[in-house]
């Protein structure tokens, strides 16, 4: 058995106790709220988690790139959600890719619709919705959400799944009550919406949310069929900043070591840059950090004095002089990010090293 505190830095490290019980707990809160759970592997890109996840009632997933869907199809997910208006120059994948397994697309523009009644594939379709994120999809009140409904639920070619949205708002509230209060704007944006269609006659057979800090205080989900979490499997401190989970959530840690401190410097350098945790500030707060340094991980502990100040590519400043050595276990502010920096998870219990999973990544 391995150490954490004998790999060779940096290393990514996957508390194995932690990721189960956060897979748990969000798998009874959708049941709780009667929502299936279609999450999303982004954020951990790895066949034992999604196994883990399958094992816990899931059985369709969401991706965020045709590789994902490609290798998970390759692994026995057979359903699978593509969550990001269709790329038109990756059609010849989609095609290729919807004969091997049932995958879900989605659309936003006439475009999209033109090109994949097109394609001559039963593809699933999904109409994605702003419910106020304001990034991509379509304004539930504008004609062309209607006229985009109407097309997808007529055609002969296409299957119409029904709509799909992402509250990554949720991300901008600065307290509890305001993501609660995003989160119940989505649910009823979505469910409203949804309501109208039925009216005009159009059958709308899913309504699809998700966003970790929305699901992690939603207080109501009815009108709401799924549920897309990612960043839950792990969390990160970003969550811990919004109130999603606490300290002790955090699965995913960065083992660093110290390289280089100059005498009298109140700052060193680790090996751990943005190539490792990503140039992710997280949210707002009164001490900027590129990363928390953890004091007691076993405790849940953060370092109050040593935190990452700045990150290049590889080099990570860290507010703290200690000597070169020193080990560093860093809590990032985004563990999707983080995951997508490395090629693979050192599983942990406690301070051994279990196993390791392979991340993958690609696009
Ligand atoms: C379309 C879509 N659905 C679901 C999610 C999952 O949200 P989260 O990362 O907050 O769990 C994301 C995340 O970016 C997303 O873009």
């Amino acid at each position: 058995m391995t150490s954490i505190h004998d790999v060779a830095t940096p290393a990514l490290l996957l508390d194995f106790d932690v990721l189960e019980r956060n897979l748990r707990h969000m798998a009874d809160r959708a049941a709780g709220f009667g929502v299936r759970l279609r999450p999303h592997i982004k954020t951990h890109k790895a066949i034992e988690v999604a196994e883990r996840q399958r094992a816990l009632g899931v059985s369709g997933i969401t991706v965020s790139t045709l590789y994902e869907a490609r290798v998970f199809i390759e692994h026995g997910f057979d359903d699978v959600t593509w969550a990001f208006p269709v790329i038109l120059s990756r059609l010849d994948e989609v095609r290729e890719l919807a004969g091997r397994a049932t995958l879900r697309v989605v659309v936003d523009s006439r475009e999209a619709v033109e090109a994949l009644e097109r394609l001559d594939r039963p593809l699933h379709v999904w109409i994605k919705v702003d419910c106020g994120y304001h990034r991509a999809g379509v304004d539930p009140e504008s004609p062309l959400a209607l006229e985009l409904a109407r097309r997808l639920a007529e055609s002969p070619a296409l299957a119409f799944d029904g709509l799909l949205t992402h509250s990554g708002h949720a991300y901008k509230g600065k307290s509890r009550e305001e993501i609660v209060a995003t989160a119940e704007q989505e649910r009823s944006v979505m469910a409203g919406f949804a309501g109208r269609l039925r009216g005009e006659g159009i059958e709308v057979p899913e309504v699809s949310v998700g966003s970790t800090p929305a699901m992690s205080v939603v207080e109501r989900l009815d009108g709401i069929t799924e549920a897309r979490p990612g960043n839950y499997a792990f969390y990160d401190f970003m969550q811990v900043g919004l109130g999603a989970c606490a300290v002790r959530d955090c699965a995913l840690t960065v083992m660093s070591s110290v390289v280089s401190h100059r005498p009298g410097d109140e700052r060193s350098v680790i090996d751990a840059g943005a190539l490792a945790l990503s140039k992710d500030p997280g949210i707002d707060r009164p001490v900027p950090s590129m990363g928390e340094v953890y004091e007691d991980y076993g405790a849940g502990r953060l370092s109050e004095e040593a935190r990452l100040v700045s990150l290049s590519q590889e080099h990570g400043i860290v507010s703290a002089p200690l000597a070169v050595g020193t080990r560093l276990r860093i809590l990032p502010n985004h563990s999707c990010l983080t995951a997508a920096c490395f090629d693979e998870y050192l599983v942990v219990r406690g301070d051994e090293v279990v196993d390791r999973w392979k991340i993958w990544r690609g696009r």
